[in-house]
């Protein structure tokens, strides 16, 4: 059993706090933002992550996991303090390390006691080293013995816990054994692999690993693309690739593309990186092109199917947040869907079954609807843009009747085009052969 500092109470900090508390041991989560402990505290989520709350109150009660937005506190007794604060992307794309230095000056300030800082924020290459000089800085004669680790998290939005739990490995980045042997004890009980390295390999793992996933996405959806100029379809091609064991099947389904708070900002960073140190990143550069171009495609089919212009139209949209099993809207494609659509005057109506809250402020023009048949009220189409499962098996008799014109534009492949067409709908799909000829009348 271990005393654990976790600082940043995001969905990373929250989840790694929570889990080594399940584990065993004892953890001071904290963050400076008052509200969110003080709704922590109480046994309120500050996000919606399934499963967290159970795990949160298990904890509590257990006397294992507390919340604090004091810093002698929280590490008064830590053996390691965990950094996970964001590190959003500054103006040229490059990670905002602003959050960071503040943790690093703040834990130089408060700690008393030799302490291993394990940093779990993703950070650009070379960090690590930059955290530990901030430190010795602050700490100037009052010299602190301390280690640093890296240990770059790989937990998805809405499966987080089971992520943190059956991690497919654990990666430690540190030039000091002892260090990273008593961090690699707390993954001990989760019985992964334990990857031992080096600081700046460990955070170069953590961005090779987003920018090849969002690149697999990209790869085909540029492949759907093609499929629907050729007439396959992609759905059975990313079936047939994924038969392959050197592809798999994983992060190969076509639709709108990726968001959230880690792609985007990854692979820019990552591309940043590379340009500030003289390489030219062509690949990741295109795989960010493809996916914005997913949502220009979208808007542009829907443009199309109502005659060549969307002023004044009504265009329904099925959820909001990023991906299904979350509130997170961060770059949200569905976000960035809304915004085309209005830019070229159509007005938009649409539901999330998490994410309302989160969107109130940020679509103002938007009218947020109460469920799935409300949007497609008067709509004159209704576009599929997070595939929540509550929208898998719609009563599509009903939405026929409620709509202004039938169309349908499911950008994540989830509905039966066939079936749809059979109701009356002009159906699109994503990568689903001729697009226009499939909704021709025989
Ligand atoms: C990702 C990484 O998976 C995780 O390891 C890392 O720690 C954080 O970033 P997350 O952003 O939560 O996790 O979501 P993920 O499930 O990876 O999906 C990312 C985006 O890709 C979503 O917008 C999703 O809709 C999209 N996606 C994913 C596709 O469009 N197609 C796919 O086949 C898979």
């Amino acid at each position: 059993m271990s005393n654990i500092c976790v600082i940043g109470m995001g969905y990373v900090g929250l989840v790694t706090g929570v889990c080594f508390a399940d584990l065993g041991n004892t953890v001071n989560c904290l963050d400076i933002d008052h509200s969110r402990i003080e709704k922590l505290k109480k046994g309120v989520m500050p996000i919606y992550e399934p499963g967290l709350e159970e795990v949160v109150e298990r904890n509590v009660k257990a006397k294992r996991l507390f919340f604090t937005t004091n810093y002698a506190q929280a590490l008064k007794d830590a053996e390691f303090a965990f950094i996970a604060v964001g590190t959003p992307s500054g103006v040229n794309g490059e990670a905002d390390l602003q959050y960071v230095r503040d943790v690093a000056e703040s834990i130089a300030e408060e700690i008393n006691h030799p302490i291993t800082i394990v940093n779990k924020s993703t950070v650009p290459v070379g960090t690590g080293d930059w955290v530990a000089d901030i430190i010795r800085k602050k700490r100037g004669k009052n010299a602190l013995r301390f280690h640093l680790v890296s240990n770059p998290e790989f937990l998805r939005e809405g499966t987080a816990i089971s992520d943190f739990m059956n991690p497919d490995r654990v990666v430690l980045g540190s030039l000091n054994r002892e260090a990273v042997e008593s961090v690699a004890t707390l993954y001990q009980p989760l019985r992964a692999p334990i990857l031992i390295t080096d600081l700046r390999t460990a955070e170069m793992i953590k961005y090779a690993s987003n920018a090849f996933l969002a690149t697999r996405v990209s790869f085909i959806n540029e492949i759907a693309n093609i499929c629907e100029e050729l007439g396959a379809d992609v759905r059975e091609v990313a079936d047939g690739m994924g038969l392959d064991k050197r592809i798999g099947r994983t992060f190969l389904d076509a639709g709108l593309g990726w968001g959230g708070s880690c792609f985007p900002k990854d692979v820019k960073a990552l591309a940043h990186m590379a340009i500030l140190h003289g390489t030219h990143p062509q690949l990741l550069q295109a795989v960010m092109e493809i996916n914005h171009n997913q949502r220009r495609r979208v808007v542009m089919r829907l443009r199309q199917a109502l005659g060549g212009k969307l002023v004044d139209k009504v265009i329904g949209v099925l959820g909001l947040s990023f991906k299904p099993n979350t509130d997170d809207i961060r770059e949200a494609p569905a976000l960035e869907v809304i915004h085309l659509l209005e830019n070229e005057g159509a007005e938009v109506q649409a539901y999330d079954p998490q994410a309302m809250e989160n969107v109130a402020k940020e679509l103002p023009e938007v009218k947020l609807c109460k469920n799935p048949y409300q949007v497609a009220e008067g709509a004159d189409a209704l576009v599929l843009t997070t595939e929540w499962n509550e929208f898998k098996q719609l009563d599509f008799k009903r939405i026929y009747s409620l709509m202004r014109t039938p169309i349908l534009m499911d950008s994540r492949n989830q509905w039966d085009g066939n079936a749809l067409r059979e109701i009356g709908f002009t159906y699109f799909g994503i990568g689903q052969g001729n697009q226009v000829n499939n909704n021709k009348r025989d």
